[in-house]
């Protein structure tokens, strides 16, 4: 069901959930100050009570309101990356936030996202929760109809189209004096280099307990089972536009590997619509160098196909 702005400001000041559009994938978003609406984000998602949240502002400022502790590197972060796919995570006094959106944790993560009716609903009500919109596990949502098949019809959602980069946000922590990527995202360690003038690490999330709690669950997965092949014979094979696959497959196209930012804007798009056909295996044409964005969409179709 689509809404508009002052419905979905009104139904999050009286504790409910709506689904919010952000330029990476659209968010489920709760007041953060409504236990009972956070509590509806986890119920709806199916999310797992130890997976935190990102709080969503419309402005910097409003972080002061959690007293974090931060090195000054973190306002150069935010002031080059801000409005934009970057979600920073912080040491804050635990008494400023629900114990459910921070899970338990000393710290949280924080975000201004890059699309107007995000901001405009978010300078309405102040910082929200926003989890991505999909059912937890499976690939994120990047327009207003995948979150309605999520959720159904009735669910309420901000229509804001498709979602310009299809991927989720860089989440970054600082430790022993330097950031470290902890969930790759739309902003690679390149990206990083003038404004910290070194390349943030990715930690590799494997520990039994990750510093990034979502890494332990599987994720971003269709019902369809995804393969990673370099050769193709026959079947339904996830490819680029450009590339020469043998007559007998069909081939549904991500995109050129020249503009990678559309592979990402079609990933979950693609996933999805293998469900939505009905169709149960799929290869994926993992020929490429995994470079910049690329490197966070082979982590993805890792994951989807794990
Ligand atoms: O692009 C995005 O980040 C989207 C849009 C809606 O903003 N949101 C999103 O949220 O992807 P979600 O909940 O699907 O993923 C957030 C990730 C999870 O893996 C979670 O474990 C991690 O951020 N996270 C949240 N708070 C954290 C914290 N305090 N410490 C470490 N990781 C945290
Ligand atoms: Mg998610």
């Amino acid at each position: 069901m689509r809404i508009t702005v002052d419905q979905a400001a009104a139904k999050l000041m009286s504790g409910d959930v709506v689904a919010v559009p952000t330029e990476t994938v659209y968010g489920l978003a709760a007041s953060i100050n409504s236990e009972e609406g956070v509590a509806k984000v986890f119920h709806v998602k199916g999310r797992p009570s130890n997976n935190p949240l990102i709080i969503h502002m419309s402005d910097a400022g409003q972080i002061d309101g959690f007293k974090p502790k931060f090195d000054a590197s973190f306002a150069k972060l935010a002031a080059a990356f801000w409005p934009g796919p970057l979600t920073l995570v912080l040491p804050i006094d635990t008494r400023t936030i629900l114990e459910s959106v921070r899970a338990g944790l000393s710290t949280a993560a924080f975000r201004i996202p890059k699309h107007p009716l995000a901001l405009a609903l978010l300078s309405k009500t102040g910082p929200l929760v926003m989890p991505s919109a999909n059912l937890s596990g499976k690939p994120s949502s990047t327009t207003a109809d995948h979150v309605e098949s999520d959720f159904g019809l009735d669910f309420p959602v901000l229509d804001g189209g498709s979602c310009q980069c299809g991927v989720e946000s860089t989440v970054m922590i600082y430790q022993d004096q330097k950031w470290v990527i902890i969930r790759q995202g739309v902003l690679v360690p390149q990206d990083f280099v003038n404004v910290l003038g070194y390349f943030p690490a990715i930690d590799s999330g494997k520990q039994e307990k990750p510093i990034c709690p979502g890494q332990m669950y599987r994720h971003y997965a269709p019902k369809a089972k995804l393969k990673l092949a370099t050769e193709f014979t026959q079947g339904v094979v996830l490819g680029f536009t450009g590339v020469e696959y043998p007559k007998e497959c069909e081939v549904l196209y991500l995109g050129e590997l020249s503009h990678p930012e559309t592979i990402g804007e079609n990933l979950y798009k693609t996933l999805r619509y293998l469900d939505e056909k009905g169709i149960h295996e799929a290869f994926v044409d993992m020929r490429f160098q995994e470079a910049g964005i690329m490197k966070t969409i082979a982590e993805r179709l890792r994951k989807a196909a794990s």
